[in-house]
C-alpha cells in the first residue's frame, strides 16, 4: 500500500526540514491556565463533554475472538464487550436487567462464554444481548418484548480497534468523527497486529498532562536523553490536523541521511516509514498511537478524578512475530518502553508537574512554536467540555 497522502506530504515536510537544516514549528506560543489541570468543574464537564458522548477505543480487535466477552472498566462506566459467533462485536453495560448485578467481573483478558449468566439470581443473556431464560420466570410479569435485554451500548469495529460511546443512546458516526484520518489509518495496519501485553495502572496527574507529553517532541531531546533520543533528530516533526485529531511524525536519525541524498526514494512500505520517523496519532479525546519500529504502543486514557489518572497501554506486536522464540524480546522491549520510558521519563514528569500546579509558580504553562499540538489539544478539551455544560 503506497503512503497515504497525508503521511506523503508530513514526510515531505520532514525531508525539506533535514535538508535545509531548518525545523518547521508553529506560528505562536500558547498559553495554557494552571486550573485547567486541577479544576473539579473542568474534569466533571470533561467526563459529560468528552468521556460519555464520544466514541473511545476500548479494545483491541485481537483481544476479542469470536464467542469471547470482555469486561472493560477503565472508562468509569461498566462495559462489556462481545464477539459473538458470526465475528459481530457489540458492546453493553456490563449490568444484569434484574437487580443491577455486575454480570462479568473484569479480568486481564477475554473470555470464551457461551452465554452471560448472571451469578446472582442466574439470569441468562446471549452474547447479543438478548435475555434467553430467567429462574423461575413465572414470578414475574410479562413486559414488552427485549424490555429486558441487555443495555446496547453504541459500538464499531473499525481499524482493527473497538469504538464505543459509554452512553445508553449515544451515537456513533465514525466517518464523520475521523474525517481524513479515516482514509490515512489502513495504511498502519493496526488490524493486522496482535495484543502482546496491557499495563493498566493509576498515576496521580491530570490526563491532560500525559497527552501533551505525546504531543510535543520538544522534550525528547532532554528527558529521554539516555534511552530514545540517540534514535531521533531534535526538533524535526511534522503534524497536521484532522479535525480533533493529530497525526506527526518525528523524524528519526535516518531520516537525515535519507534527506542528504537528492535521488533517495521514498519509502514504498510502513516498515521503510518506520525507520525514518517514527508515525502517531492523538485520537481525541484520549488515545494515543506511536509506531515503534516493530511494534506499536496504543495508549489510551482516563480521568479517574481531577488530579488522578488511568493509564492502558497496549502492546501490539507483528501477528508472526507472537512464537515463543520472540516472547524474551518483547518482553524486554516492554521493560524498556512502559517501565523505563513511559514510566520513569514521561509519567514521572505528569507526576511531578502535578504537585507544583496550584503552588502559584505559574499562572499558566507556556507552549512554545515546538508544541503547538497542545494548543490544538486545549482548544478541543475546552469546546467539547464547555458543550456539556
Ligand atoms: S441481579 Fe442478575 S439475576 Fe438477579
Ligand atoms: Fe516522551
Amino acid at each position: 500500500m503506497p503512503l497515504p497522502d497525508q503521511t506523503a506530504a508530513q514526510l515531505e515536510s520532514i525531508r525539506q526540514q533535514c535538508a535545509r537544516g531548518e525545523p518547521c514549528w508553529g506560528d505562536v506560543e500558547s498559553h495554557i491556565p494552571v486550573e485547567r489541570y486541577f479544576s473539579p468543574e473542568l474534569w466533571r464537564a470533561e467526563v459529560r463533554g468528552l468521556f460519555r458522548p464520544l466514541p473511545l477505543i476500548a479494545a483491541h480487535s485481537s483481544e476479542l475472538a469470536a464467542g469471547h466477552v470482555l469486561a472493560h472498566d477503565a472508562y468509569g462506566v461498566p462495559l462489556l464487550i462481545a464477539r459473538d459467533g458470526d465475528g459481530a462485536v457489540r458492546a453493553f453495560l456490563n449490568v444484569c436487567r434484574h437487580r443491577g448485578m455486575r454480570l462479568v467481573a473484569p479480568g486481564p483478558a477475554a473470555r470464551e462464554l457461551g452465554s452471560v449468566v448472571c451469578p446472582y439470581h442466574g439470569w441468562t443473556y446471549k452474547l447479543s444481548g438478548e435475555l434467553r431464560h430467567m429462574p423461575h420466570a413465572d414470578a414475574f410479569d410479562r413486559c414488552e418484548p427485549g424490555g429486558r435485554d441487555l443495555v446496547a451500548l453504541p459500538c464499531e469495529e473499525r481499524h482493527g480497534l473497538v469504538w464505543v460511546v459509554p452512553e445508553p443512546g449515544g451515537t456513533l458516526e465514525l466517518d464523520g468523527w475521523l474525517g481524513g484520518l479515516d482514509g490515512e489509518l489502513p495504511f498502519y495496519e493496526i488490524d493486522r497486529l496482535q495484543l502482546f501485553r496491557t499495563i493498566e495502572a493509576e498515576y496521580p496527574a491530570n490526563w491532560k498532562l500525559i497527552i501533551d507529553a505525546f504531543l510535543e517532541p520538544y522534550h525528547i531531546r532532554v528527558l529521554h536523553r539516555d534511552t530514545i533520543y540517540p534514535f531521533f533528530c531534535d526538533g524535526i516533526t511534522a503534524a497536521l490536523r484532522f479535525g480533533p485529531h493529530t497525526a506527526s511524525l518525528v523524524a528519526r536519525r535516518a531520516a537525515q541521511e535519507w534527506a542528504a541524498q537528492a535521488d533517495a526514494p521514498p519509502p514504498g512500505t510502513l516498515a521503510e516509514l518506520r525507520k525514518l520517523a517514527s508515525p502517531t496519532h492523538f485520537i481525541f479525546p484520549n488515545t494515543v498511537t506511536i509506531f515503534h519500529p516493530d511494534y506499536l504502543s496504543l495508549i489510551t486514557l482516563y480521568p479517574t478524578g481531577p488530579e488522578t489518572l488511568r493509564w492502558t497501554h497496549r502492546m501490539l506486536i507483528p501477528r508472526d512475530k507472537c512464537t515463543p522464540d520472540w516472547l524474551p524480546h518483547w518482553e524486554k522491549t516492554l521493560q524498556l518502553i512502559d517501565r523505563g520510558v513511559f514510566e520513569k521519563e514521561d509519567i514521572h514528569c505528569a507526576v511531578q508537574t502535578q504537585r507544583g500546579l496550584a503552588s502559584g509558580a505559574n499562572r499558566h504553562l507556556t507552549a512554545g512554536r515546538m508544541e503547538q499540538g497542545l494548543a490544538w489539544f486545549h482548544e478541543n478539551v475546552m469546546r467539547y467540555a464547555s458543550s456539556s455544560a
